[in-house]
């Protein structure tokens, strides 16, 4: 059975940045109280002519360089997103815009935890021999559908993307993973549709409506990432045959520092092991995991032949966590 190789990351440089003092002349907060709470200093914005697939694009093709891999090379783009610029998906603009002529494209959609599942899928496309390259994308514009009146939520989220390639390899480095979902849970994060019931003809009415903003019970998510989280990187690190002494770098999804320093101290691993780039990112949903992995990539600090423990975790609910060996 031929192995997954992680040989490359990208992401997205956005220009726009929002610190806590400006949304503060917005709604009623202030920097203390976000920078106590969740870490966040700052996060990027989308401007207008930056969609989802030119950041998805521009992600995509800094993960392709870095690998050394050619556009035409790339057998499958998967997009992880649930803020795609059409709602019949992404990818197919990606896969043009990269000019990945051979390249089957398609969207994933399972929110902050998209880039996990989209990598464990991505994964089994290439042990079962389909296909030898493929990029996987985590990208979200979640500034298009958060209520910039609404505290709880606003101070939160940012926008951004991050990718990386897979390959074909003799050795296996996805060393294991586990994905779980609970829709019992789904009314704690929603970006759901609101429809209005249009009439057509006679009896029969359409729904015409759009999205409404994001809304979440804070404390419930908070909970449920606390528990879940460290549960399912132990489980991944059972079926990868390792525990968690072997674990160089946890990257987890970035949605409040006080969630990545409980978890890692569940996990009895210190915080020199932890990526965070919470303080400039904010939560970026799909894209958070593999922005904070390519950035430690480019700093120098993940190396080849290290252990990489990701986990997602949000909106599903939904949670995974991916071991890696890194190069
Ligand atoms: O990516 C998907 C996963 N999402 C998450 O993981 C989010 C998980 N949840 C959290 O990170 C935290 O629950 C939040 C950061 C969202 C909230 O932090 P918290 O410590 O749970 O605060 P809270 O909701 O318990 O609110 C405490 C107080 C409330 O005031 P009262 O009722 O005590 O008077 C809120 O109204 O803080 C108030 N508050 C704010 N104050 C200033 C809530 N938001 C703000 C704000 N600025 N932005």
């Amino acid at each position: 059975m031929p192995g997954v190789s992680l040989v490359g990351s990208g992401s997205a440089c956005l220009t726009v940045k929002l610190s806590n003092d400006d949304l503060s002349q917005r709604v009623d907060t202030s920097d203390e109280w976000i920078a106590a709470r969740t870490g966040i200093r700052q996060r990027h914005i989308a401007a207008p002519d930056e969609s989802l697939t030119v950041l998805a694009t521009e992600a995509a093709r800094n993960a392709l360089e870095m690998a050394e891999v050619s556009a035409e090379a790339v057998d499958l783009i998967l997009l992880a997103t649930s803020t795609p610029d059409d709602l019949f998906g992404s990818a197919c603009r990606v896969q043009v815009a990269l000019g990945a002529t051979r390249a089957v494209a398609f969207d994933l959609t399972a929110a902050c935890s998209g880039f996990v599942f989209a990598l464990v899928t991505a994964a089994q496309y290439i042990r079962t021999g389909v296909f030898k390259t493929v990029v996987v994308i985590g990208a979200d514009v979640l500034s298009r559908w958060t209520d910039w009146d609404d505290r709880t939520t606003c101070v939160l989220f940012g926008d951004g993307a991050g990718a990386v390639v897979l390959r074909a390899a003799e050795r296996d480095r996805l060393l294991g993973f586990e994905l779980c979902s609970d829709g019992s849970l789904n009314h704690c994060l929603n970006l759901a549709y609101q429809p209005e019931a249009e009439s057509l003809v006679g009896d029969v009415a359409v729904q015409k409506g759009t999205f409404a903003p994001i809304t979440m019970n804070g404390r419930e998510v908070y909970k449920f990432a606390v528990n879940r989280v460290p549960e399912v990187i132990e489980k991944a690190l059972f079926r990868a045959n390792l525990t968690t002494s072997d674990i160089d770098w946890l990257v987890l999804h970035q949605a409040n520092q006080r969630i990545l320093d409980s978890v890692a101290e569940r996990l009895g691993l210190p915080a020199e092991r932890v990526v965070s780039n919470m303080a400039r990112h904010g939560n970026t949903s799909a894209a958070s995991i593999p922005i904070a992995l390519d950035e430690a990539v480019r700093a120098g600090n993940v190396k080849a032949g290290d252990v990489i423990a990701t986990a997602g975790f949000g909106a599903g609910l939904t949670w995974g966590s991916a071991i890696i060996l890194w190069g």
